[in-house]
């Protein structure tokens, strides 16, 4: 599998770049604060001890000591000054990058057309806006307060001790080579384990959401044992790997203990036969012990540090993949706005097909005059939403034109193509808002009183006023709190408000009764005035007075004309279908 970790990171310097100067400072904060903390201060703790067993008067050295505590305290005050000055310089910086990532990420998704978002769980995409975002951060503070600290102690003490001695310096680095390296192997051989078990996870989380979303079908379908039994499959899968992987671990820190209890007693016993030979102090002894015990806190840390690189790159690959797809459909480079004046609809050969294996529309040509309402009827799946999405330009043709007073749509801006029309859709969803903001939406300016005035005539504001918080209610996530029937009235308010030239009703009154639709058909028989208007329904009886009914089969129109001339056609497609429902269904 190719990972795209460059890119993440080309991604993530992008959005960095934009406070590069503070990033330099912080920079400049962490490494100072090491060079200060973990390497020049232990070198004033070698010359307190040394100075202890100095061989001079007691108020004098008491004198010397203060003085060296002195010292200390300032570089500790320093020290402590830069992590702090870093630290808050960090977080100012984080912040508005992580904005930054998270408003790019909701911007470029949203771009996407329909089709990314059918093949998309829209969970998923929330899940790894997130992951994206938070692995900047966690990687940003891995870098800046791990990795460098880590390098500048490592080359730092190194570097001091071999000014003292060079053999030892050199036993040093090469024990730390091999920490490190073998933390690297570690670390590339836990990855895998890590995988595995964060996909048991996923597939725990995966199995309760199914379950307890289907606690109907468990309860009255009598699955509970059948669950319970799967659902330990699925935590005993879980249980192998993380055994797998925890106990590796458990061992590695066996391992990585030794290593650094082998380095200390090693160093203090090099240390005394320097000692022996009268090229160590006391005061070595001590330096030694404080860059020991920094370099151990820091060795441990490097398989987090590892670690972390590679669990957060994995976190953000999904999103470096989303980021990286160019979106479906774009405007051309010179696109204009649209142009709406007659409100002509033209189709032309066009054809479309979502696999190739099954051409949904077939050298369609349709000619829609201005403010003419049409119907188009024909069996379930036979296109009829089809048509419209590819009106709306959410996918693309494979062949032909469609345009709008001819102007062809894929010429013209998405924004200016979409405010055109007003689309009451099939199965409409409602955002997790405010009722009024949810009819608002059709039209953002519109005052309070224009969206009441909206949802009376959709006949919505009937049962608007029964909820105790009125236009203010909640509607649930997707609307779920409304019945079909209220959802399709908030929807139909909506377009009343938005009141854009071209007009599409898909199935705009399914879920309503024969009472309510009749009266909400006089709202939208005024909203059709002045407007193309687009109508599909299969309940026959709403679709009579249109100017012409389409009907369509395999992707084109078999049929054409007004009710009652397809009504006198011997035969006729449209004349079965009438006879089948006698004003009822089709299907
Ligand atoms: N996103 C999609 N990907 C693949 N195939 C699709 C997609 N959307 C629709 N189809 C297929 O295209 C065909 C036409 O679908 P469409 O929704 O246009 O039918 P329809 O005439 O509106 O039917 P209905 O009356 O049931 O709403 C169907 O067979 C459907 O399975
Ligand atoms: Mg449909």
């Amino acid at each position: 599998m190719k990972y795209n970790t460059k890119e993440t990171f080309k991604i993530y310097i992008q959005h960095a770049k934009k406070v590069k100067g503070l990033v330099f400072v912080i920079f400049l904060c962490s490494l100072f604060a090491t060079i200060l903390g973990d390497l020049i201060t232990p070198l004033f703790y070698k010359h307190f001890f040394d100075t202890l067993i100095k061989d001079v008067s007691f108020d004098v050295k008491k004198a010397l000591l203060i003085g060296i505590l002195f010292k200390i305290l300032f570089l500790s005050l320093i020290t402590r000054g830069l992590w702090a000055l870093g630290d808050f310089l960090s977080s100012k910086s984080l912040i508005v990058i992580m904005r930054d990532i998270f408003q790019s990420c909701f911007e470029y998704t949203h771009k996407h057309a329909i089709n990314f978002f059918n093949n998309n769980f829209v969970g998923s995409l929330v899940k790894q806006v997130n992951r994206f975002a938070w692995a900047f951060s966690h990687l940003w503070n891995t870098f800046f307060w791990d990795f460098i600290p880590l390098v500048i102690a490592i080359v730092g003490i190194c570097i001091v001790l071999s000014t003292q001695n060079l053999l030892l310096a050199g036993i040093i680095f090469l024990w730390i080579l091999i920490l490190c390296v073998s933390t690297f192997f570690y670390s590339r051989v836990k990855l895998p384990l890590d995988v595995a078990l964060s996909a048991s996870d996923s597939e725990i989380s995966g199995r309760l959401a199914d379950s307890f979303t289907n606690h109907e079908n468990v309860k009255f379908l009598n699955g509970f044992v059948l669950e319970s039994k799967s659902f330990w499959n699925t935590t005993t899968k879980w249980h192998d790997r993380a055994k797998k992987s925890w106990y590796f671990d458990a061992w590695f820190r066996v391992f990585q203990g030794g290593m650094l209890v082998g380095l200390q007693i090693g160093i203090l016993y090099f240390a005394i036969l320097l000692w022996e030979k009268g090229v160590f102090t006391v005061g070595d002894f001590a330096l030694i012990q404080a860059y020991f015990v920094t370099l151990s806190f820091k060795i441990w840390e490097l398989k987090h540090i590892i670690r972390s690189y590679y669990e957060q790159t994995a976190n953000a690959e999904e999103m470096t993949k989303i980021l990286l797809t160019p979106h479906e459909i774009e405007d051309k480079r010179k696109a204009e706005a649209l142009s709406v004046t007659d409100r002509r609809i033209i189709f032309k050969n066009a054809s479309f097909a979502y696999h190739k294996t099954r051409k949904i529309i077939n050298k369609l040509n349709l000619e829609i005059h201005p403010h003419e309402r049409i119907a188009l009827v024909g069996h379930s799946g036979a296109g009829k939403s089809t048509i419209v999405k590819l009106l709306m330009r959410q996918y693309e043709l494979t062949s032909g034109k469609i345009f709008i007073d001819d102007q062809s749509i894929d010429n013209v801006t998405q924004e200016s193509l979409w405010a055109s029309m007003s689309l009451v859709p099939q199965d409409p969803i409602l955002f997790h808002r405010t009722l009024i903001e949810n009819i608002r939406y059709g039209r953002p300016e519109a005052s309070d009183e224009e969206v009441i005035e909206a949802a009376r005539l959709a006949h919505a504001h009937e049962f608007i006023s029964e909820f105790p918080e009125g236009y203010d209610t909640y509607v649930g996530e997707r609307g779920v709190k409304l019945s079909g029937g209220e959802r399709q009235r908030v929807a139909i308010a909506r377009a009343i408000l938005r009141n854009a030239p071209i007009l599409i009703l898909d199935e705009a009154t399914s879920s309503l009764d024969s009472e309510s639709e009749s009266l909400i058909q006089d709202a939208l028989d005024n909203l059709m005035k002045e407007k193309t208007v687009i109508v599909i329904a299969h309940r026959l009886s709403t679709i009579m007075k249109m100017d012409r009914i389409l009907v369509l089969e395999k992707g084109t129109v078999v049929e054409e004309g007004t009710h009652k001339s397809l009504l006198r056609k011997k035969n006729g497609i449209y004349k079965g279908l009438w006879t089948l429902q006698a004003g009822g269904f089709i299907d």
